[in-house]
């Protein structure tokens, strides 16, 4: 494919209520464009006849669905055809709940979506719930077609009559279909080809409308919203990569980091590939940035302009799809992915449920699968938000439940209060001492630098045996080194905790504060805990910066079931133990582990020696400096 291709292609979603003949108009689309491989149709029709069955042109996408299957299973098919004016590809999934999560995700972007009626049953329940997800996700290039028009021997009464009935539901809603096409897909009329058989219709047909859309630009005009990826170290330097989602960042552009709220400046802007200097990249890129300042920068984190930076706030409303077999709601936990950022949010209420049927509202405390509301939600850090009439791609959110998307909606800005403000204020009354001590001085004195070597994994993944080992071989070097272990601390400094989300969160911050200031003192300091959460382990790595290490001490579920030192995945089975990770609380494993030691693969010593050996290379003393925690914001 071009350059050019690629910039012109228009995503079409293809909606309506099962049987009303989605599958056949793409069967229809593929075929009438050409998109098929020769001989395909004719080898399908002899199969038919062979078999006796009429021929289908759905069976025209199950096949390249099948085919597809076969190679790779993916969530989003992309099925791709040409028309006169550009390339179009038709986002569609193999089932009806992966795709409208693809649609609620934002895992598949469309630019223009075909609402597709029968004209002889008329709006259905469906019809109307995609309608309603097409408005809420403010797809602006809507058309409509009603097919099996020769179902009623095409007649314009009939057609004139859905029409209505689709218009007034969508009126309803605010939406405007840009136009309604009659069509019979099963023969390909007014498709590609106008239609005989319906001399009334004027308007344009299928394949012309389409052609009149445009592909959504990438907003370049917006403010500048860079979600990080990922941050990737080579010797001194530092890229911090991911897709500029709105707006365009240039080299000298001074960088607001949402949440923490940290600035810096870009000192150079890289992109794969390229064979000279760029100065700026903009919406739609995928680049790397590198920055004047040390600052900590983690995936997550939404780069912006001071000016025109996201809300920060903790508690949002949002517009809610729900596609939870178990209902939404009040006071239940749930993991959410913001661009690239992932929080643990609690709803706060549901302010109101409503039925896409009829459009009534009520208020209730539960949201059942299918059903919209709106719901409020709070988190216990600060978010970097944007609203969805801010931002398409920033302004969504994707609600995860047992790593299954169960639900999607979109950020209202109603009752957004920016708390940046607050957040700025220095606390009061406190001031930071300087210590006396450099940390230079304390490695000479030590012979190595601190550190905090963060071990996460399963419980019976071997963290704490680990850990233990690797304290006394380091002892045995004349190295200064504590294990903070989880069952120990569990026993004093976070005896009040226990082991729901919140607990597990209060946990992980208290040894991570502790096991820094470990190792500011100079110490190596070595944890033992599940840590099951991404966005607590990352928290950690703040509270310690440069001198965090992460090891994932990996050992899969069975395994560590199999070992169950201490009895509890027994117990946890029986429904003894609630909230035990792997059985009834998720593990999150990590994305970007310093390092892997994989306990069911290796054996102990194997594990042991290389984490010493990560460590004494890491913790040289003679090798760069180190900011200690009083000197850092
Ligand atoms: S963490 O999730 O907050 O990091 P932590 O590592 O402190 O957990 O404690 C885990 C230890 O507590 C386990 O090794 C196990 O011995 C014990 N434990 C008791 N109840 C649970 C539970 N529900 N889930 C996990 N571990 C539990």
């Amino acid at each position: 494919m071009s350059a050019l291709d690629k910039l012109q292609k228009l995503g079409v979603v293809i909606v309506g209520h099962v049987d009303h003949g989605k599958s056949t108009l793409i069967g229809r689309l593929l075929h009438d464009t050409g998109s098929f491989m020769d001989g395909k149709l004719e080898e399908l029709k002899a199969v038919c006849e062979r078999r006796n069955v009429p021929f289908e042109w759905s069976f025209l996408l199950d096949a390249f669905q099948a085919e597809r299957d076969q190679a790779v299973t993916i969530d989003t098919t992309q099925i791709w055809f040409k028309t006169q004016k550009r390339n179009c590809v038709i986002i569609d999934a193999p089932g009806h709940r992966e795709f409208l999560k693809n649609m609620i995700s934002g895992a598949a972007f469309a630019d223009a979506a075909i609402l597709v009626v029968d004209a002889k049953e008329g709006v259905k329940e469906q019809t109307k719930r995609h309608a309603y997800l097409l408005h809420l996700l403010g797809l602006q290039q809507i058309l409509v077609v009603i097919n099996k028009m020769d179902l009623v021997d095409y007649s314009e009464a009939r057609f004139r009559e859905v029409s209505a009935e689709i218009t007034a539901y969508l009126a309803g809603i605010n939406v405007k279909p840009h136009s309604i096409i009659p069509i019979a897909a099963r023969n390909g009329e007014n498709i590609a080809a106008r239609a005989d058989s319906m001399p009334w219709h004027k308007g344009r047909i299928l394949l012309e409308t389409l052609d009149t859309f445009e592909p959504v630009a990438a907003p370049v005009e917006r403010p500048l919203r860079f979600p990080v990826q990922d941050v990737y170290r080579w010797d001194e330097t530092r890229i911090i990569a991911g897709r500029i989602e709105s707006g365009v960042i240039r080299k000298g552009d001074v960088l607001t980091f949402s949440p923490s709220n940290r600035q810096a400046t870009v000192v150079s802007v890289e992109k794969w590939n390229s064979p000279s200097e760029i100065l700026s990249a903009q919406a739609g890129d995928s680049i790397g940035i590198t920055l004047d300042q040390p600052i900590f920068v983690a995936r997550g984190d939404v780069a912006s302009h001071e000016q025109k930076a996201p809300v920060l706030s903790n508690v949002f409303r949002a517009n809610v799809f729900w596609l939870g077999k178990k209902p939404l709601k009040v006071g239940n936990h749930y993991k959410i992915k913001l661009a690239t950022y992932e929080a643990t949010v609690l709803v706060q209420s549901i302010d109101r449920v409503i039925n896409t049927d009829d459009l009534s509202r009520s208020e209730k405390d539960t949201v059942e699968i299918n059903e919209m509301a709106e719901v409020t939600f709070r988190s216990r850090e600060v978010l970097a938000l944007d609203s969805y009439q801010d931002s398409l791609k920033m302004g969504r959110v994707v609600i995860v439940e047992n790593h299954d998307v169960v639900g999607g909606g979109i950020i209202g800005s109603e009752g957004l209060i920016d708390q940046r403000q607050l957040l700025q204020k220095p606390r009061e009354n406190i001031h930071a001492v300087d210590h006396m001590l450099t940390n230079v001085a304390r490695t000479a004195r030590n012979g190595h630098k601190g550190a905090v070597i963060w071990l996460t994994g399963l419980s019976g993944s071997g963290k704490s045996t680990l850990a233990m080992r690797v304290e006394h071989a380091l002892f045995n070097r004349g190295m200064q080194t504590y294990v903070l272990d989880g069952d120990n601390v569990r026993k004093g400094l976070c005896a009040d905790l226990g082991f729901s989300p919140e607990e597990r969160t209060e946990n992980i911050r208290r040894i991570g504060h502790v096991a820094a200031l470990m190792g500011d003192a100079g110490l190596i300091s070595i944890t033992a805990f599940i840590s099951p959460y991404r966005a607590d382990r990352r928290k950690a790595r703040e509270a310690a910066g440069d001198l965090f290490h992460e090891i994932y001490v990996k050992a899969d579920l069975g395994t560590c079931e199999k070992r169950d030192p201490k009895g509890l995945y027994k117990k946890a089975r029986k429904g003894e133990i609630k909230d035990f990770t792997g059985i009834s609380s998720p593990y999150e494993e990590p994305e970007n582990a310093d390092l892997i030691v994989d306990t069911s693969a290796q054996g102990i010593d194997a594990c042991v020696e290389m984490i010493v050996d990560y460590i004494l290379q890491r913790t040289q003393a003679g090798q760069g400096n180190v900011t200690s925690i009083a000197a850092r914001k």
